[in-house]
């Protein structure tokens, strides 16, 4: 993107943010002082922290409504690192339970590996902390978790949101008003995916320092938390996305950024059924696919096809940011994305009998910071209009498990939604 669309969505982010901020105080309590600082707490001092405490620098300069207040790794030179980064000495922690009972922390931002969030975000709302938790909501193998943590959410007062910054796009709230009011008719089928060339892993996750050893630098068992009790290995320990242990590969790393999206445009919930397909077709040193394909039955008659690969990163329709752009067809016509538009395209039948192609501008593209200042703005006022909450969180979270599920079973995956869970036949 070039600086001149980055100012342009920059300064339309910040109108957007202003207007929520509006809305939310209209019709909400306030949780704290209109002049309080609210304390943050990061959990996971790595890459993905970083994007973190650039957006909460950024409200702290803009409006003083948040200030970082305490870190927690358990890798010391990580938390130096953040330390330094950060120019100002605070209070660090190794155990994420010990930086929750720190009294200064009113809130926390998650970004530890999978197979932590879930765990951490539960500690985090008993705690009566507010969240907000890297995606994906869980690991693989933690539906059980995924639906403790939506329930835990949906019951506390506290502020959920889930880090699919791409909710934070326009393109998808108005993609669902139009939706809503019947422009393509009943939905039927849809589609999105991502398509990237990188492994994230062996070449994206540099190993730091290869003599590390745990010890009191490096808690390893800690890192381990509940999955499988192994010897040390530095691999493992920085290049996590590689090992099932600990992450799932496209299906939980990338596609809650497409998914989560679609699920909200078409209104459903959890799916009827889900197939998929794959393999590691491409990256031969990691343990998790590179190459995956879900198909998504919804019970109101709508199937969601979603396609991605980390072999390539041609994205075949529309090349607006770096996802496959989304396709939703109707018994009407359908709806898609060209550039800075949405796109209405009537079916046949329905342009005989007057339906006209349609274009509505997107308002604003997707931006970090207007994510963050949606859950700032909730936790301070106390609502949960959250771009990217619990609930939406657990629907897109339970179509990717039945999908790793059905990919590892090589089977089909279903819902039963009176005892919401999850069966393969
Ligand atoms: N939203 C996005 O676009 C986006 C982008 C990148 C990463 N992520 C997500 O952020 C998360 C972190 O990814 P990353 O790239 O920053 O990984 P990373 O390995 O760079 O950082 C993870 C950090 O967590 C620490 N850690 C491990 N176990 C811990 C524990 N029990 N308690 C506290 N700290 C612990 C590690 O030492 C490490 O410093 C992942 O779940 C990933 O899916 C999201």
């Amino acid at each position: 993107m070039n600086p001149q669309d980055m100012n342009r969505r920059r300064f339309i982010a910040t109108s957007a943010a202003a207007a929520w901020a509006a809305n939310a105080s209209a019709t909400a309590q306030p949780a704290k002082g209109p002049n309080d600082r609210l304390g943050v707490g990061i959990i996971g001092c790595g890459g993905r922290s970083a994007a973190h405490i650039g957006a909460l620098q950024e409200l702290a300069e803009r409006d003083k409504s948040v200030e970082i207040v305490a870190l927690c790794d358990v890798y010391r030179p990580r938390l130096q690192k953040t330390i330094e980064k950060l120019g100002h000495p605070l209070d660090t922690y190794m155990d994420h339970r010990e930086l929750l009972a720190n009294p200064k922390v009113d809130m926390v931002c998650i970004a530890t590996p999978d197979h932590h969030h879930g765990y951490q975000a539960l500690d985090a709302l008993k705690a009566g902390k507010h969240v907000y938790c890297e995606k994906p909501m869980t690991h693989w193998r933690q539906f059980a978790l995924a639906k403790e943590v939506a329930k835990a959410a949906a019951a506390s007062p506290c502020a959920f949101q889930l880090g699919a910054q791409r909710m934070s796009d326009s393109a998808f709230h108005q993609m669902r008003k139009l939706v809503q009011d019947g422009l393509i008719g009943q939905p039927i089928h849809a589609e999105c995916g991502i398509f990237r060339t990188g492994d994230w892993g062996e070449r994206g996750m540099p190993i730091e320092d290869p003599n590390v050893q745990p010890g009191p630098d490096l808690l390893w068992d800690a890192f381990l938390g509940d999955a499988p009790k192994r010897p040390f290995e530095a691999s493992r320990f920085f290049r996590w996305r590689m090992y099932e242990d600990y992450a799932g590969g496209p299906v939980t790393d990338l596609y809650p950024h497409v998914l989560t999206q679609m699920i909200h445009m078409l209104g459903v919930k959890m799916p009827s059924k889900v197939v998929a397909s794959g393999g590691i077709y491409r990256y031969p040193e990691r343990e998790v696919p590179d190459t995956f394909n879900m198909l998504i039955d919804y019970p109101e008659k709508i199937s969601v096809a979603l396609l991605g690969s980390q072999g390539n990163s041609y994205q075949a329709t529309g090349n607006r940011d770096d996802i496959r752009v989304p396709v939703i067809r109707g018994w009407d016509g359908a709806l898609t994305i060209e550039k800075e538009e949405i796109v209405f395209i009537p079916d046949d039948e329905a342009a005989k009998t007057g339906k006209t192609p349609q274009r509505f501008p997107i308002e604003h593209g997707y931006n970090m910071l207007l994510l963050m200042r949606n859950w700032v703005d909730c936790a301070r006022n106390g609502t949960k209009a959250l771009d990217s909450g619990s609930e939406l969180a657990y629907y897109t979270q339970t179509a990717l498990l039945m999908g790793m599920a059905a990919f590892r079973g090589n089977r089909t995956a279903f819902f039963d939604p009176e005892k919401e869970e999850i069966s393969v036949g």
